[in-house]
């Protein structure tokens, strides 16, 4: 894993990093800042489960790491008044693995899994009707002798997490009842996340220096507390702590953060498609080949952003440069014929 201090995945960069994570974590919908229309669809449910007295139905999230899924299932649970219990799609390597999570949850139970599309796929096939009918087939013995086994589970609800809905099968995505997109933040939303874990980690900033930090953090929560931590150690050791524009501007610069929350790894990429490919189109496995990073980095980590802010596009034939990106970079766009014309 690269160390990029605005990588939104979860690998913390050190002990301390979970630590402050686990606090910084929102507990209601009420601290939840952000994604209303995810927040409203899900109040309904509750209200609706808790009227009926049953269970949710299964709910999948996905989105971009750091846009809040984990802390969305806990908050749920709470909401629910339910107990919560975290695995994850890599962890439960067979059948009899998720057998022994299901037959140990109880009525109302929540089962969270995390990177839900990396689940075995013997394992994915036993919680298809696990989802369906609280049941369980299991297969006792081998060759002649084995026999199928029915078990009956308790009334539990799924919450599924990926960054990435195309990587789950139909057949397991069928079978959520809810299924949700977390979009990226708005800077409000991120100033809002930010001022809210500086009051709780006692760091007295300036609002206008929240300001900056919001339009820097890529417009993801976990981002913009990791960017707020920094600078705070910033103003501790070259201020009096106190955190205002001329601490936050001065400690961006010292990690190579520019006005956009580019980093140089997504300037690397920018660059590579317009000096080798005339601004693309061009394939992510030529991209990752060139720069060196996992096609999967690339995917879940570089690209999503650099999406959303307009810098490239997707299309059938690869990924594009856009003229913000040619504009962003200072770089000559030989696409455009007035900018050619300019040279020549
Ligand atoms: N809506 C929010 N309001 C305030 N803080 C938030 C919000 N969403 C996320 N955060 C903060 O961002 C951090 C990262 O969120 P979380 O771990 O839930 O992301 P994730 O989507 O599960 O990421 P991943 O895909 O890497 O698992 C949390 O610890 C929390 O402090
Ligand atoms: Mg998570």
């Amino acid at each position: 894993m690269i160390d990029r201090i605005i990588n939104a995945a979860q690998e913390p960069i050190d002990k301390e990093d979970t630590e402050v994570e686990i606090t910084l974590r929102p507990r209601d919908f009420d601290s939840y800042i952000g994604q209303e229309r995810l927040k409203a669809n899900l109040k309904l449910a509750i209200a609706a489960a808790k009227k009926r007295n049953e269970p949710l139905d299964h709910i999948l999230l996905y989105g971009p790491p750091g846009l809040g899924k984990t802390t969305m299932a806990s908050v749920i649970a709470n909401e629910m008044n339910t107990q919560i219990r975290i695995t994850s799609g890599p962890a439960v390597e067979r059948p009899g693995d998720l057998a022994s999570l299901l037959t140990n949850l109880t009525d109302g139970d929540i089962l969270f899994i995390d990177e839900i599309h990396r689940l075995h796929r013997t394992v994915e096939e036993v919680l298809y009707t696990a989802m369906e009918d609280y049941k369980l087939d299991i297969m006792i013995g081998k060759g002649p002798s084995a026999r199928s086994l029915r078990l009956d589970l308790p009334k539990f609800t799924i919450i599924g997490a990926t960054t990435r809905t195309g990587a789950i099968a139909a057949p397991l995505r069928d079978r959520f009842g809810h299924v949700h997109r977390l979009d990226f933040y708005t800077v409000s939303e991120i100033e809002s996340i930010i001022i809210r874990a500086a009051r709780i980690l006692g760091v007295e900033i300036k609002p206008s220096a929240a300001k900056i930090l919001a339009t820097r953090a890529r417009l993801t929560p976990r981002i913009a507390n990791r960017l707020l931590k920094r600078v705070r150690d910033y103003a501790d050791i070259n201020g009096d702590g106190i955190v205002d524009n001329s601490m936050a501007n001065q400690s961006l610069e010292l990690l190579d953060i520019d006005q956009l929350g580019l980093d140089p790894a997504d300037r690397m990429l920018l660059a590579a498609i317009i000096d080798n490919y005339h601004g693309g189109p061009v394939g992510v496995e030529t991209l990752a080949a060139i720069t060196s990073d996992e096609r999967t980095t690339i995917e879940d980590m570089i690209e999503p952003y650099l999406l959303q802010i307009g810098l490239l596009e997707r299309t059938s034939r690869g990924r594009k440069v856009t003229a913000k990106a040619y504009a962003h970079l200072g770089k000559i766009n030989d696409n455009d014929p007035d900018q050619t014309s300019l040279i020549n």
